[in-house]
């Protein structure tokens, strides 16, 4: 079902996408070329840890508190297969750091940690100070090792279910520049969290929400957030959506 599901909404994607000669706007023109095409370098210290990650089988319980894992029945789990079908890849989160580094990202919010892979990337430039979330003790804590074991002191990881943590935390956060939705890929939850999340950003924050035609409900809430007020562009690369919510935008949606 998720297969057929994606094979549709990949041919979707690819007819209705367009490339640079049709981007008119210097906003989009720009942030195509020098940031969306750029060539992905993956940070080797953190490929490193993913690596040894890929390699780590030991079995680890894990209670999903999203839509789980299309991969797994068991809560318990490799810790081996979760870095195989869980993470983002190496080229998606080398484009959400140019994404940081290109919007001068300083406060960014992450749901869904997992192993914390993606939270290094997005942490890679000390000035960033990232928040991520996640709901299994057990991830939570390999997560910790691996940022301590990379040096970074700009995470906080946030421990519990983020229907809970996240209007907690976002009431003494000042505005969020950037926001990477990676956690409990169900309609409902999505657009809920989008929600909270949209009313503390600022003109120029960018929203990343991931695996928008990974099945029909992502599909719905992806329509949903394009629908919403406070949206402006948004940018379906695929494997992810980028939101804008600046007003000096035009209410446009592409496929790149
Ligand atoms: C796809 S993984 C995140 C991958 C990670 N962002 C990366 O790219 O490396 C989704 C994670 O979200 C967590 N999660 C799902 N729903 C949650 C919830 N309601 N509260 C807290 N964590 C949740 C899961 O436990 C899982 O580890």
């Amino acid at each position: 079902m998720h297969t057929l599901h994606r094979i549709k909404a990949y041919l979707n994607h690819w007819l209705d996408a367009v490339d640079a000669h049709s981007l008119h706007s210097p906003f989009l023109y720009e942030l195509y070329t020098q940031v969306i095409k750029q060539e992905s370098l993956p940070d080797p210290a953190i490929e490193k840890l993913r690596k040894k990650l890929l390699n780590d089988h030991r079995m680890i319980a894990v209670d999903d508190l999203g839509a789980g894992s299309k991969h797994a029945d068991s809560h318990q789990r490799l810790i081996s297969e979760i870095a195989h079908h869980s993470l983002t890849t190496p080229a998606f989160a080398s484009l959400y750091d140019r994404l940081a580094t290109y919007f001068n990202a300083r406060i960014i919010v992450e749901l869904g940690t997992s192993l914390g892979i993606t939270s290094l990337y997005l942490a890679r430039e000390a000035e960033r100070k990232v928040y991520t979330f996640e709901g299994s003790p057990a991830l939570a804590e390999i997560a910790t090792i691996s940022f301590e074991f990379a040096g970074s002191n700009n995470i906080t990881l946030i421990e519990g279910n983020i229907d809970q943590t996240l209007p907690y935390l976002l009431t003494g956060l000042p505005k969020v520049d950037m926001v990477f939705m990676d956690a409990n890929h169900r309609y409902e939850p999505t657009v809920r969290y989008f929600e909270l999340l949209v009313r503390r950003t600022h003109e120029h924050s960018l929203i990343i929400i991931d695996d928008i035609h990974d099945q029909a409900e992502m599909e719905k809430a992806w329509r949903t957030v394009q629908r919403h007020p406070l949206v402006y562009t948004t940018i379906d690369l695929f494997r992810c959506g980028l939101v804008f919510v600046n007003p000096a935008l035009s209410k446009q949606h592409y496929a790149w």
